[in-house]
């Protein structure tokens, strides 16, 4: 993928990554502490976006306001892209590409498997193929793990203030691969997803449907999962992931030659992501 690699000509320095990635830590680590405190009782659906069941709370969007004031008063010139509240224009190159409950029908049903996610992009964010994450941090508050990374940094988890380098696992047969994948909101899209998982679950050990997309990818750069593909997604759902899952050493890709985004998001170790691929683009389109 060509994105270009500079910022108003200036380099991405290994002290700016290393600052995006400490904000996105902190961001994502106070957003998910406060998406647990601040929940209210008897919370409800706010409103509804593509269709009846893709759902907002007031949380989703009292945790994107509090992520927006944390990341603009760190760094006030950057852009940001936010699900719930679109694009606020920057100057610096940097665009914070956030979701700010991800797995938000877990959270109303109050299943553990909801987090923050918080990534530093570079490009154009609103164009396929034009933009990557060169930082980002994805908190699940109720089990306590932050997973984090930067470019060239590798990929690691936080539990407190202990530290933990993550690895994927490096299992190379399709057969004995634990798969994660997910489903849109829309039911014609969903139908055809599912004609998608009916063929390819007789080929893998087995499917995870965990309910978060950018849990699914640091669980693929954890090793929780050997592979994740779901098709559908936006630039808030994955940003964060993929830079965690590829620093952890996944290969994150689109169908093709495509970089991940709404036609498919397939996240592997190197020892099955090619098989993965091939038999998805055989299926494709995904949704
Ligand atoms: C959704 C979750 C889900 C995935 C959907 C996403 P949201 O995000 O990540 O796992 O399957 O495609 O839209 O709505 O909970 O932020
Ligand atoms: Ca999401
Ligand atoms: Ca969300």
């Amino acid at each position: 993928m060509s994105v270009d690699l500079s910022l108003s000509g200036a380099d991405l320095s290994e002290q700016l990554l290393r600052e995006l990635e400490e904000l996105a830590v902190t961001a994502a680590r106070e957003a998910g502490r406060f998406i647990v405190d601040e929940r209210p009782r008897g919370l409800g659906v706010l409103d509804t976006k593509s269709s009846v069941n893709d759902i907002v709370t007031v949380m989703d969007q009292r945790s994107e306001a509090l992520l927006r004031r944390r990341l603009l008063d760190a760094r006030p010139d950057d852009a940001v892209l936010g699900e719930e509240d679109g694009t606020s224009a920057g100057t610096s190159g940097v665009t914070w590409v956030i979701d700010p409950i991800d797995g938000t029908v877990n959270y109303l049903y109050e299943i553990p498997a909801y987090c923050v996610s918080v990534a530093a992009v570079i490009g154009d964010s609103g164009v396929p193929g034009q933009w990557k994450p060169v930082a980002g941090a994805i908190c699940n508050p109720l089990s306590g793990e932050v997973f984090h990374a930067r470019l060239g940094g590798g990929a690691h988890v936080l539990v407190v203030d202990e530290d933990t380098s993550i690895r994927v696992n490096s299992v190379d047969v399709l057969l004995q691969s634990l798969v994660a994948t997910g489903f849109g909101y829309v039911p014609e899209v969903r139908a055809r997803q599912g004609e998608v998982l009916a063929a390819i679950l007789p080929e893998i050990r087995d499917i995870r449907r965990a309910g978060s997309a950018a849990l699914d990818l640091c669980a693929v750069a954890c090793g929780r999962v050997d592979a994740y593909y779901e098709s559908g997604l936006n630039p808030w759902d994955l940003a964060a992931g993929w830079i965690i899952a590829t620093e952890a050493g996944a290969l994150v890709t689109g169908l093709g030659e495509t970089g991940p985004g709404q036609a498919a998001v397939v996240a592997a170790g190197p020892g099955i992501h090619a098989p993965l691929l091939v038999r998805l683009e055989a299926l494709a389109p995904l949704r």
